[in-house]
């Protein structure tokens, strides 16, 4: 019995940043519940491909190697080019047709690396949102961190309409006041107001989160400072997920405000993160919750997700 009833939703994922690999290399992932390799060819394009050779299933990304332009198999040296197809078999003059290999669109946008997942292979149905801010002048280089979250998307993208677990699990006083939750196609919208207590008195600031598909999204912190954090959530498996904090704040006059500034951003998400972990390893999903007047708009929040299974599953009494 799975622990969650849901399928791998589909969406644009990161899979990697551009530095993890020069051109000309190979690196197996897992994602997807698939196990993957992810290869750059020598012009820098990146493919993110199935491991497995169709011709006696030999694992792609475990001594595979980058040969003009296509992925050589480290077996039998067959190779395949960036669009799965076989475009040698080194000891025979014949190619076989059957051998394709799964291939997964790949872009690099905001300094990052994103495969769109569909489990029927349909091709995106909408485009990596690009954040003009990201490595422009005036935003610093990003801050990155990495989690290892056992538990599904769905889980912990309820946190952004879930405001009244932050007095709880993070122990923030002023808890931010949603203002608006609008759903659109793929988007998600959530915009709230913060108060920050300062030495010189109350602030108002602003949280807000723009999510696109389930994979991808971007919060904007405003008031003191102008903070984008672009997080992303890679399923690995049906109840595990890769979390990705790639933060970056508009810059001050100095570096060292710059960077105390966002290293005190930084450190206040990556604190979250870790004290959410428990709860989201250790809950159960509840399809029919029972909910307070003044809890967040959770049950909008699952209609706007559930539109990204694609594959028959059964939440409590509603089979989709
Ligand atoms: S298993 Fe890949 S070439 Fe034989
Ligand atoms: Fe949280």
């Amino acid at each position: 019995m799975p622990r969650f009833p849901f399928p791998i939703p589909y969406s644009w994922y990161q899979v990697a940043e551009p530095e993890d690999l020069d051109p000309g290399g190979v690196r197996a992932l897992k994602y997807f519940g698939r196990e993957l390799v992810l290869w750059r060819d020598e012009a820098g394009e990146f493919h993110l491909q199935d491991a497995f050779c169709p011709h006696l299933g030999a694992h792609l990304g475990v001594g595979g190697a980058v040969e003009d332009g296509c992925i050589r198999c480290p077996f039998h040296g067959w190779t395949y080019d960036g669009t799965g197809a076989c475009t040698n078999i080194p000891y025979s003059d014949r190619l076989n047709r059957k051998a394709h290999v799964r291939t997964y669109p790949v872009v690099v946008a905001n300094d990052l690396v994103f495969a769109w997942y569909h489990p029927d292979e349909i091709a995106p149905l909408w485009d990596v949102p690009v954040f003009d801010e990201v490595g422009t002048p005036a935003f610093s280089d990003y801050y990155k961190s990495s989690y290892t979250i056992g538990t599904i998307l769905q889980e912990m993208a309820e946190n952004t309409v879930d405001p009244a677990h932050f007095r709880y699990v993070h122990g923030t006083d002023q808890v931010a006041e949603c203002e608006s939750y609008v759903t659109e196609g793929h988007t998600a919208t959530m915009l709230s107001k913060q108060a920050y207590v300062t030495p010189r008195g109350v602030t108002e600031g602003r949280i807000d989160v723009y999510s696109f598909g389930p994979g991808v999204a971007k919060t904007w912190f405003t008031g003191i400072v102008d903070a984008l954090l672009v997080a992303t959530s890679t399923p690995i498996d049906n109840d595990s997920t890769q979390v990705r904090f790639n933060f970056t704040v508009r810059k001050f006059d100095d570096e060292r405000t710059t960077s105390s500034v966002a290293n005190a951003f930084v450190g206040e998400i990556n604190k979250q993160i870790q004290e959410d972990q428990p709860i989201w390893e250790n809950k159960t999903f509840l399809a029919v919750p029972a909910l307070a007047d003044t809890d967040g708009p959770i049950v909008k929040f699952r209609k706007w997700f559930s539109q990204f299974y694609a594959e028959p599953h059964e939440v409590g009494a509603t089979t989709r």
